[in-house]
């Protein structure tokens, strides 16, 4: 037989899908490890795609999505962070962030063209650019700098194969939020080398204690961002596979070329539902919200007592402790603490070399879990301690 694709052959599967399976095989784990809030999506908003079904919606949509969506999410983003975007022509509704990466990288890449992202980072970014053909330039940040985009180092990533760099705040998995300084910094990068930003906020009302920072609306970014929305974490609507991407018309029309042969469109009762999420669905993102701040504090807390330092992360559900008082690297750590204590947690090294020495937990699970968690992780700490 001919081999198979050697970009995905190169391609490892996810390192935290691989916890997750054996954790949901052991009896009494407790699984700090999937970034799924552990809320049910609010009741008005499945409501609202029963009816939808109820009445007939079931086709296909117009490939940019519904029309009625795309205002909705046009004056929402105008609202919160004073961004304009039309929904006639810069607006489109994707199968979740997943789907608008995805189409981002593959209407931006000519082979070889590199992109850069902070790290550590989320699992699907390197995969996405070599899917695309491109080449993912990692660029790491430190623990100590609470792992704000560090610019020097991005300065000295680029090459004349720059083609974008991929930002995520609030960040998956370290729960860092950048500075405004920071990213106006990095705009500027941006605007000196015409480089794209391409800016996954999927986290963006997920913050506690400061103010999320919507790049396109930074000065001179908007002409230059894709930037990628969602519901899957705001609205806990993972499965619904919902989200969208806002860019000037022409990169839309682009990544419409790419979702309209391979997507078509996404489902029409989640574009529904979504619809729903932005018109009512305020008061229980704020409810859910306040929930993972307590437990943030909680865990923060908890964590430094025991001896695992963390800079207490400002957004996301996400804290990403140091290890390194037990001597063990981070997959070590995980694999123990797994088999011994019944405890799922993400070895930091998934998100790439930086997270070596970490670890992630999530906190999007209910804090008499999560507290049960840390007593263990404790227990299991306290044996080891250097
Ligand atoms: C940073 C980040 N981007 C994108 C996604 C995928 O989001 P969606 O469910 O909208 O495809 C996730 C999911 O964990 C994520 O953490």
């Amino acid at each position: 037989m001919k081999p198979l694709s050697q970009a995905v052959a190169s391609v490892p599967p996810s390192g935290i899908r691989r916890f997750f399976d054996v954790a949901a095989q052991l009896e009494d784990c407790i699984s700090l490890g999937v970034g799924e809030p552990d809320f049910v999506t609010p009741w008005h908003i499945r409501e609202a795609a029963i009816w939808a079904i109820e009445k007939g919606f079931t086709t296909y949509t117009s490939n940019y999505g519904l029309f009625t969506l795309r205002q909705r999410i046009a004056s929402h983003l105008k609202a919160r962070y004073g961004v304009d975007y039309s929904p006639e022509s810069e607006i489109i509704v994707t199968v979740g962030v997943s789907e608008g990466l995805d189409i981002a990288m593959r209407a931006l890449l000519n082979p070889g063209d590199e992109v850069i992202f902070f790290e550590p980072s989320y699992v699907s970014y390197a995969p996405c650019v070599l899917f695309a053909g491109g080449k993912p330039v990692p660029v790491p940040t430190d623990y100590r700098q609470g792992f704000q985009p560090d610019v020097h180092r991005l300065r000295e990533a680029i090459t004349p194969r720059t083609k974008a760099v991929l930002l995520c705040y609030p960040n998956n998995p370290t729960g860092a939020v950048a500075s405004r300084a920071a990213l106006e910094e990095v705009v500027r990068i941006a605007v000196e080398h015409d480089l794209y930003l391409i800016t996954d906020e999927i986290y963006d009302r997920l913050v506690y204690d400061t103010q999320h920072t919507c790049v396109a609306s930074l000065p001179g970014a908007a002409e230059r961002t894709i930037l990628l929305g969602g519901f899957s974490k705001s609205y806990a609507m993972t499965g619904w596979r919902i989200g969208y991407a806002c860019a000037p018309a022409q990169i839309i029309e682009m990544m419409m070329k790419v979702h309209q042969y391979t997507m078509l469109c996404a489902p029409i009762a989640a574009q529904k539902a979504a619809e729903e999420a932005l018109e009512r669905g305020e008061p229980e993102v704020e409810r859910m919200r306040r929930e993972y701040d307590r437990r943030r504090r909680l865990i923060v807390e908890r964590l430094n007592e025991i001896g695992l330092e963390c800079v207490p992360p400002q957004g996301a559900f996400y804290v990403f402790p140091s290890i390194r008082c037990t001597g063990l690297r981070s997959e070590e750590f995980t694999e123990q603490l797994l088999w011994e204590e019944r405890v799922a947690v993400v070895p930091g090294n998934v998100f790439g070399n930086s997270g070596e020495g970490h670890v992630r937990l999530s906190y999007a699970t209910s804090l008499p879990k999560i507290e049960e968690a840390l007593h263990r992780i404790e227990r299991f700490v306290n044996k080891r301690r250097k």
